[in-house]
């Protein structure tokens, strides 16, 4: 038997993962660098950079003005229903388009039109706070006395069901909740809020940046009615890569978009001077699609499909688990806690740890020289490193280096060099 906390425990476990051939299809960083943000910005598959120059240089600087016709127009579909697969959706359920905030926006208004007499949208106080400004936002605009209704959280890190449950009543029109929290990693069971919230005549709005591409989605067989999501973070489409939305095929007739743009309507060359939304989820573009970060995303999806969600969700629960073991040896006696779900169930792919210099400690693991590792996580205010795991890249013995890395930081306080002054993106 070997201790857990020994490297070569570490080794055995890369040796044995079936993924693990994953990793030379990414650009990985300097030897010396272990990236643990892949939940944030996932890195370079190799192959997006083949297409970005292929695109770049045949489809644009040689077929020109005919690439539209012959593959960009249907970039946005094609894309959208390689997403369906990894979210359990039909491939004519998903687009791809605009940002995640862009089209949480076009839903949230399009779903509370349709639910005049009920006046609250249910979210969370886990909730990534940039979407709760789009809800604000959409009720402000709508100004039809709308309100938000925050679950609250008894430990920062999970929200309890049977309190999520009690919340929803007959006034609530949308629950729009995050499936992964962006700080805790918490996961929500989406089969058991959706059934609770249809039975009291609500819709269910996911964001599901935080666990798509890293976690079995049943979107279809939960009839969830509506999901957005990044394509940056585990599906690895680059920085600012456009985002992706669903909506379970019976309702996409009702939702009216609340945008109407020419790339929304049926025959958009045919140059009507009056708006006609299209069937189906065409209807939620709005106007032209960025095509160079979409062809980059096209290989990164096609990796995740050849290696298969099942046997990500099983290296992502180990990898996850093995860090928090390390961590309760390592890094509980020096002041540290989880600040994520202990039981893997209902745990994301990353893993928040708290601690009172948590910014200072980033920093030291970021900006450290070598021979020192480097280690790239990034800190989430007040007190959170957060460690994410993506298995496609991520080793088991990235996950001991890193930690042995954090505890030496602390243990020679070597942070302490460090200024505790936030930079812009933290
Ligand atoms: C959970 C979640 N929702 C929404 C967003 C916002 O996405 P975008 O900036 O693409 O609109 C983010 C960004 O990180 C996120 O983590």
């Amino acid at each position: 038997m070997i201790e857990h906390t020994a490297i070569d425990y570490a080794i055995t476990l890369d040796e044995k993962d079936p993924l693990r051939s994953f990793r030379d299809e990414f650009v990985l960083p300097d030897e010396n660098t272990i990236y643990l943000d892949g939940n944030s910005l996932g890195m370079l598959p190799r192959l997006c950079a083949d297409r970005l120059h292929e695109t770049i240089h045949h489809e644009w600087g040689n077929r020109l003005i005919r690439s539209w016709n012959e593959s960009w127009i249907d970039l946005p579909r094609r894309l959208g229903a390689k997403i369906a697969h990894l979210i359990g959706a039909g491939e004519d359920e998903v687009l791809v388009c605009d940002a995640t905030s862009i089209n949480l926006f076009k839903l949230i208004v399009a779903a509370l039109r349709l639910k005049p007499g009920r006046k609250t949208i249910l979210s969370d106080v886990l909730n990534f706070p940039s979407d709760l400004y789009i809800l604000q936002g959409a009720m402000d605009l709508l100004g039809q006395g709308h309100r938000i209704e925050l679950i609250p959280s008894l430990d920062g890190i999970s929200i309890a069901q049977d309190d999520l449950d009690a919340r929803i009543t007959e006034d609530t029109a949308v629950v729009c909740l995050s499936q992964v929290a962006f700080k805790s990693a918490y996961l929500y069971d989406m089969e058991a809020v959706t059934r609770r919230a249809h039975a009291a005549g609500a819709y269910v709005l996911w964001d599901l940046s935080h666990s798509a591409g890293i976690l079995p989605i049943n979107l279809s067989a939960c009839q969830a009615d509506m999901a957005v999501g990044c394509t940056y973070k585990y599906l690895n489409g680059g920085p600012g890569a456009p985002a992706y939305m669903y909506v379970r095929q019976d309702l996409q007739e009702q939702l009216i978009p609340p945008l109407w743009g020419w790339f929304g309507t049926e025959k958009q060359f045919e140059f009507a001077l009056n708006y006609t939304p299209a069937s189906g989820m065409q209807r939620f573009q709005v106007g032209t699609p960025p095509i160079l970060s979409m062809a980059a995303l096209e290989p990164a999806l096609d990796l995740l499909l050849k290696a298969g969600i099942d046997p990500i969700r099983q290296k992502s629960v180990q990898q996850t688990s093995y860090l928090i073991e390390l961590a309760d040896r390592w890094l509980a006696p020096s002041g540290f806690s989880l600040g994520s779900p202990r039981q893997a169930e209902r745990r994301g792919s990353h893993v928040s740890l708290r601690h009172p210099e948590a910014y200072r400690i980033c920093r030291a693991l970021i900006e450290a020289s070598p021979p020192e590792v480097i280690v790239l996580p990034d800190f989430r205010a007040p007190d959170n490193i957060r460690l994410g795991i993506a298995p496609l890249y991520t080793r088991f013995i990235d996950i001991h280096a890193a930690m042995q890395r954090i505890r030496e930081i602390v243990s020679k306080n070597e942070y302490l060099k460090y200024s505790a002054h936030r930079q812009q993106v933290t």
